[in-house]
């Protein structure tokens, strides 16, 4: 047998919105295997995802595969991926009552938080993506949302690890990062506008780079590419557009059905372990093959 033991890892997850997400069921893949969790939410859904964690109506959603129990992060912090520091906060936003509450939800603060509080961090998963503009065509994006899907959706990563590297160095067996990207960063899929097409290009090269600056310290970093799924980021492209695009990728894929978020949550679970110890800088297609057709 070979086993998959996240015993005394603590893992950082970033991208829980609701028990939809990505990160929700990588969080349960991953606490399933044994890690130690930690949650970074957006400051404000933080309250939403606790009600999530805690409310019996949705105790089905938050049981972990292999019967391994309950969902149950250590913590869930709050932290707004567009700010580096507390001092890049515009004051309109410090003394929104929905921010005012934390004293400190930037990336650097909170990394600071969880690698003092748990003592390293051996896993981040970056599963963040906004665009205010989504809904608009390429042609017809502001500079101003083009810039800011980018640098909630790509830079951040970047930003996380640069304040991750000291947290995660010198882990046993080594520290790695996973983000999520789609196939629209590589080929034009018409309603993935706003600036995030644009925002999936740069996470993917920003993610060989960073694979090369922190291969030396032992650090993997590596992307999954997602075939598309109706979460509530999906949802909110354009009404029926995510339903369409799921039913073209199933109709298109070589398994021609849609995928599980269970199954990014599993192919996250083995580029974390030891199992992957030799890739890094890679992107994973967990799509059922719809990236290798061209007709
Ligand atoms: N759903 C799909 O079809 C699909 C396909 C491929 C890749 N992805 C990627 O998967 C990742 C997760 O998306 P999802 O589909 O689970 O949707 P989701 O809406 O559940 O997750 C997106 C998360 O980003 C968070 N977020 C947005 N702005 C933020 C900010 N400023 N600071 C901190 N957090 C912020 C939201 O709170 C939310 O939790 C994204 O990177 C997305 O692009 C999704």
């Amino acid at each position: 047998m070979i086993p998959i033991d996240f015993k005394n890892k603590v893992a950082l997850v970033t991208g829980v919105g609701d028990n939809d997400s990505f990160a929700w069921y990588i969080a349960k893949a991953l606490q399933a295997a044994g890690a130690r969790l930690v949650f970074a939410c957006h400051p404000r859904v933080v309250g939403i995802v606790e009600s999530f964690l805690s409310r019996d109506a949705d105790r089905e959603s938050r049981e972990l595969p292999y019967g391994g129990g309950e969902l149950k992060p250590e913590k869930v912090f709050a932290c707004d991926a567009s700010y580096d520091t507390m001092d890049d906060v515009p004051p309109e936003v410090k003394s929104d009552r929905r921010y005012a509450k934390f004293a400190d939800y930037s990336i650097q603060g909170t990394i600071d938080a969880v690698g003092k509080e748990f003592g390293g961090i051996d896993i981040l998963i970056h599963s963040i993506a906004f665009s205010r503009e989504i809904t608009k065509s390429a042609k017809e994006t502001s500079r101003k949302g083009y810039m800011e899907a980018i640098g909630i959706s790509a830079y951040s990563l970047t930003s996380m690890l640069r304040a991750a590297e000291p947290y995660m160095t010198g882990r046993e067996g080594g520290a790695c990062a996973v983000g999520l990207t789609y196939l629209g960063g590589e080929k034009v899929v018409p309603y993935y506008g706003g600036g995030m097409s644009t925002a999936k290009a740069a996470l993917q090269i920003d993610a060989q780079q960073l694979a090369s600056n922190l291969g030396p310290k032992n650090i993997r970093v590596n992307l999954i590419s997602a075939g598309p799924y109706l979460s509530r980021a999906m949802r909110s492209i354009k009404p029926g557009e995510g339903e369409k695009t799921v039913e073209y990728a199933k109709s298109r894929s070589p398994l021609p059905r849609a995928i599980e978020p269970e199954e990014v949550a599993n192919a996250t679970a083995f580029l974390c372990s030891p199992l992957a110890s030799a890739i890094t800088g890679h992107i994973l297609y967990v799509d059922c093959g719809y990236n290798v057709m061209g007709v």
